[in-house]
């Protein structure tokens, strides 16, 4: 991701607002145990996830191979789950983007020390697919576990929607 990008990014983020519409649009996709990890997210990151899922919506109608809707939707309000509110804050975020490009090997270093920031960024894929096994959504974690993985070509069309879906936001 370019460095123009990630700035528009924290922009975006500090100045991000969950609206009327989209928590109306929240209670219609997810249920009560799936909305109490959603909202443990930052103001940022739901905004981020709501995002994504309206693009997905996008993607789903323009897609031809019959995905589930329904289930993109839960995948997309969900895929950052693991990014915990309070575990990665925003200025935690910055620290982390910046770190790792500038000094990959001494970010190396600190996540190996515990630093408590780099892990959740680095593992945030497989975090939230934990969560998600614990509220029984086995089929949502397995995607989920993999929106950071490097693509491979079976890889399965809710996967590649997820990843596009979740680029462009
Ligand atoms: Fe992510
Ligand atoms: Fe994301």
């Amino acid at each position: 991701m370019s460095v123009f990008k990630r700035i528009w990014q924290f922009v975006r983020a500090v100045t991000a607002r969950v609206t009327v519409e989209d928590g109306k649009y929240i209670s219609a996709h997810l249920n009560a145990e799936e909305q109490k990890i959603f909202f443990a997210m930052s103001v940022a990151d739901q905004c981020h996830s709501l995002r994504t899922a309206y693009t997905i919506e996008r993607l789903v109608i323009e897609d031809k191979r019959g995905v589930d809707r329904e289930f993109l939707i839960r995948c997309a309000l969900l895929h950052d789950t693991g990014r915990r509110a309070g575990d990665l804050t925003i200025k935690g975020k910055i620290f982390v983007v910046l770190i790792t490009s500038f000094a990959p090997k001494f970010a190396e270093r600190l996540e190996l020390n515990g630093n408590r920031a780099l892990h959740v960024y680095h593992h945030h894929a497989e975090l939230g697919a934990q969560k998600l096994q614990q509220i029984g959504l086995f089929k949502e974690a397995k995607i989920i576990a993999k929106h950071h993985a490097p693509p491979k070509p079976n890889d399965p069309p809710e996967l590649k929607l997820l990843r596009l879906a979740d680029d462009e936001n």
